[in-house]
């Protein structure tokens, strides 16, 4: 049987990408961002998934706002980096598991999920930048990937409940698929950040921390906000974060904390990265 071994959640902001391809990791601006995914390395070296699930939004590379799909899955064997040109182009494209696809999306449909099922799909930098840290691995990933988007672009976007509720659907996927495989949950984006606006620049770093906790102990209270509210305290951009919860409804209710880091400011962004285990195994 398939398992999830557990799950991360980082921030996927593009500058990190373009930082690690311009081999500027050791730079003060950078050290201690970087740092905080040492452990992140150690964790994944120690468990070694065979797969990984990627939850992120498109940022309108694969779908365009005349067709935005709440949410959609990949079912292809393979996906090819479609990044806007942070010189990330040099990273080897990503190798899917079509049979575990299809598994997935049909068991997320019958649970009343029902996925945008995607034959072909390019990912930006909301899969490919967690990805690279991860493992920025040259000229083949150590893992397979399976893409999951939620759209957190166009309105009306779902709610952080409705990604809770993704994320339990998804441990059922997972665990009823028959094959033995390590599986390993990202939940991308956030953290606080606006974009564009008065407001361009908003960072809140308390509501990025009581986020962080929330996720560790009391995912209901994450999951009890309002889009508008989480807008209003995060930023326009930083509704990202209801994608971290469909990583932690993939986990048990009960987690351990393997690693907790948060940084600021990345770019215009608070930056946050969290590894959590199932507390029973
Ligand atoms: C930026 C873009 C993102 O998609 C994100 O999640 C954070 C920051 C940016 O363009 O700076
Ligand atoms: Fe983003």
């Amino acid at each position: 049987m398939a398992r999830i071994v557990g799950g991360v959640t980082t921030s996927h902001i593009p500058a990190i990408g373009l930082a690690m391809a311009g081999g500027n990791e050791n730079e003060p601006y950078w050290k201690r961002f970087f740092a905080g995914y040492e452990p992140v390395k150690e964790w994944l070296a120690k468990v070694d998934p065979d797969i990984a699930i990627v939850v992120y939004n498109d940022h309108g590379l694969n779908f365009f706002l005349d067709k935005v799909p709440t949410f959609a899955i990949g079912c292809a064997d393979h996906y090819e980096n479609a990044d806007e040109g942070w010189g990330l182009q040099t990273l080897a494209s990503f190798d899917g598991d079509v049979e575990f696809s299809w598994h997935l999306a049909e068991s997320l449909i019958n649970q009343d999920f029902d996925m945008t099922t995607c034959q072909e799909m390019l990912v930006d930098h909301g899969f490919i930048v967690p990805m690279a840290l991860m493992w920025r691995h040259l000229p083949e990933w150590p893992v397979q990937a399976i893409p999951l988007a939620v759209n957190t672009v166009q309105h009306p976007l779902t709610s952080a409940r409705r990604c809770l509720a993704l994320g339990k659907a998804l441990q059922k996927a997972v665990e009823s698929y028959p094959d033995d495989k390590k599986v390993v949950i990202f939940g991308t984006g956030g953290m606080s950040h606006q974009l564009q606006g008065e407001r361009a620049g908003h960072i809140d770093v308390d509501f990025d921390l009581q986020c962080m906790e929330s996720l560790i102990t009391d995912p209901e209270w994450l999951a009890g906000l309002s889009n508008s509210h989480i807008i209003e305290k995060a930023g326009t951009e930083g509704i990202e974060i209801i994608m971290w919860l469909v990583m932690r409804g993939a986990l048990q209710a009960n987690v351990n904390v393997v690693h907790k880091h948060y940084h600021v400011p990345v770019s215009n962004c608070g930056a946050g990265v969290l590894v959590l285990e199932n507390a029973e195994n």
